[in-house]
């Protein structure tokens, strides 16, 4: 008996071993799985997610596997990461979503951005010497917008989802009620943060023990005042949030704390389904974020400016390339600082910054010799810093649908403030807006008004949740956080797969550069060679090397029949699957 059971092994070994060699050959060979760009994507038939934290990636994956399409299981991750990775993850802020619906043949842009209080004017951070108080304009009540995700969810998911809101809010609302194993990174967050959100009551309570105490790696972390928040949502759909007694919560907060939101303002809420700004690069179809978003427009306003360049031939990150990737960048963020804003408020000249014809006049302006200085480009004043805060996850199903989402709280875990009883942090959204807005100066630039607060206005943002489609199918979807860097990480990103054609786990991978005209200033990762560096100083270019990451992206790449993802190694604790 024993002799046979030995036996069986050995067959059962020979056999795999027989076998193995044969699946390998076969994967080898898929047509884009290309393994001379030295990383490897994950693969998948039947759809895939990439999300920056593996539980609520396991979240969405399963609505796939139940048969959810992919606009339902991107709002199931919406409300998932609000409970497991609330740094980020949030329904105490806004975002944007890209959704293509392939039967419908139709992709839509999600304006859920923050809005401001009706009370809310351009000066209300500014102290008695004239200079931006920034512990109003990012730490206190006065720094939130009315908070847009829930909005945005339902209207994703009532519209293009498969799914009720209630389901796809269900495990979300088990995550927060039973709750889930602390993992080490959000431990190490929260004890980092601490001082931060221990110092607001409610905060206190949702995310520190009793004792004050962080809760350890692998004990359970329930947050049972969010659970109540989701289920009020399940039951009575966004208006407990917007009219019901989560606004009573929020409004009641504001006015004992020094914030503006009301219950009107609540209630006067609205998420616009925006027609996607959409551009062209070499056969592809680019179909991303508009106003109030910044970052759609100026990613195709630098990828029109380089199509006809030949980067391929010049290298990737070579001297030649990146020379180019800054001098695009500078002109895109200077026209951005003048331009940029609500377009309810704000006349955005979007066809213009996107015309082929104005790009390859600004592209005619770059000396290929020397970098310019950022006063030679648009002199103008700069722009306020940015978080780098914020999230992003892609999904795509069989059926050709695809998400492609950035939300965030702005800073990590907002401004650390909670209405008692909601167990959700509150974003400091309204910090994105210009504080010192001026009037128009001698050359007539009138940088700050375009993105100056004002009354029920969304603050200008860089998220670029992004679809590129090749013959009329989603073949990429991604997007960062980053703040002000997020346009040009997504701008490489797609470059990389788009130009250099290289598998999106080396797009993702790559070092990347990031200038936003002022400071004149590059930030360059680490990797990219000091032969390189040393051709940019020679022609002028002022950086940093190797100090800092830029973004964290989430993407899926769709090519001939197989979905392949990759999360940023940049990001810790993300996850990237395939369903089969
Ligand atoms: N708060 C970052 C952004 O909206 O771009």
């Amino acid at each position: 008996m024993k002799a046979l059971f030995k036996l069986m092994l050995i067959t059962v070994n020979v056999v795999a071993f027989t076998i193995l060699p044969v699946k390998a050959q076969e994967d080898y060979t898929l047509p884009s799985y290309s393994s001379r760009d030295g990383f490897v994507p994950v693969v998948g038939r039947g759809g895939m997610v990439s999300v920056r934290e593996t539980i609520a990636a396991k979240v969405g994956a399963e609505i796939l596997e139940q048969g959810g399409n992919a606009i339902d299981a991107g709002a199931a991750i919406g409300f998932a990461l609000a409970v497991t990775y609330p740094g980020a993850g949030n329904i105490g802020g806004g975002g944007f979503m890209v959704i293509h619906k392939a039967s419908e043949d139709k992709t839509v842009a999600i304006d859920y951005r923050e809005m401001s209080a009706g009370a809310a004017t351009h000066d209300i951070y500014i102290n008695d010497e004239g200079e931006i108080d920034q512990e109003l304009a990012r730490r206190s009540r006065l720094s939130t917008g009315v908070p847009g995700t829930v909005a945005g969810m339902a209207l994703a998911v009532e519209k293009y989802g498969t799914m009720t809101l209630a389901q796809v809010i269900a495990p979300a609302y088990k995550l927060a009620h039973e709750g889930f194993e602390m993992y080490t990174h959000l431990e190490l967050s929260l004890a980092r943060s601490q001082e931060r959100l221990g110092a607001d009551p409610a905060a206190k309570k949702a995310f520190y023990k009793a004792d004050g105490s962080t809760y350890k790696t692998g004990e359970n972390f329930k947050q049972e005042d969010l659970a109540k928040s989701l289920k009020l949502i399940m039951d009575d759909g966004p208006s407990a949030f917007y009219t019901g007694s989560i606004a009573e919560k929020v409004a009641a907060d504001m006015a004992a704390n020094g914030g503006l939101i009301t219950m009107e303002d609540m209630a006067a809420y609205k998420v616009y389904e925006r027609e996607p700004v959409m551009g062209s690069y070499k056969g592809y179809t680019i179909a991303t974020m508009p106003p109030p978003s910044s970052g759609g427009v100026h990613m195709i306003q630098m990828m029109n400016m380089l199509e006809n360049d030949d980067l391929k031939s010049k290298g990737h990150n070579s001297a030649a390339t990146l020379h180019l990737y800054i001098e695009s960048m500078r002109q895109a963020y200077a026209d951005r600082s003048l331009y940029a804003g609500d377009p309810a408020f704000f006349d955005v000249p979007v066809e213009k910054l996107i015309d082929k014809e104005y790009a390859a006049e600004i592209r005619s302006r770059i000396p290929m010799d020397r970098a310019r200085l950022s006063s030679e480009v648009a002199p103008t004043k700069g722009l306020n810093a940015e978080s780098m805060e914020t999230t992003h996850y892609s999904v795509m199903d069989a059926e050709g649908n695809a998400v492609s989402n950035t939300y965030t709280l702005n800073f990590g875990f907002g401004n650390g403030k909670m209405a008692a009883g909601t167990g959700f942090l509150l974003n400091n959204e309204l910090d994105d807006f210009d504080h010192l807005p001026y009037e128009p100066d001698a050359n007539g630039n009138i940088s700050g008004k375009a993105n100056a607060q004002e009354g029920h206005k969304r603050p200008r943002s860089s998220m670029t949740p992004t679809i590129i489609f090749k013959d009329g199918r989603p073949f990429l979807a991604t997007g960062s956080p980053g703040g002000g860097t997020i346009i040009n990480t997504v701008f490489q990103t797609v470059m990389n797969v788009v130009e250099f054609e290289m598998n999106v786990a080396a797009a993702s991978s790559k070092p990347r550069i990031n200038h936003q005209w002022m400071p004149n200033m590059t930030t360059i990762e680490s990797g990219v060679s000091q032969d390189t560096l040393n051709i940019l100083t020679e022609m002028g270019h002022i950086y940093n090397a190797g100090r800092r990451t830029l973004g964290s992206t989430n993407s899926i790449v769709y090519r001939d029949g197989y979905f392949y993802g990759a999360h940023d190694p940049r990001s810790m604790n993300a996850a990237t699957i395939g369903i089969n």
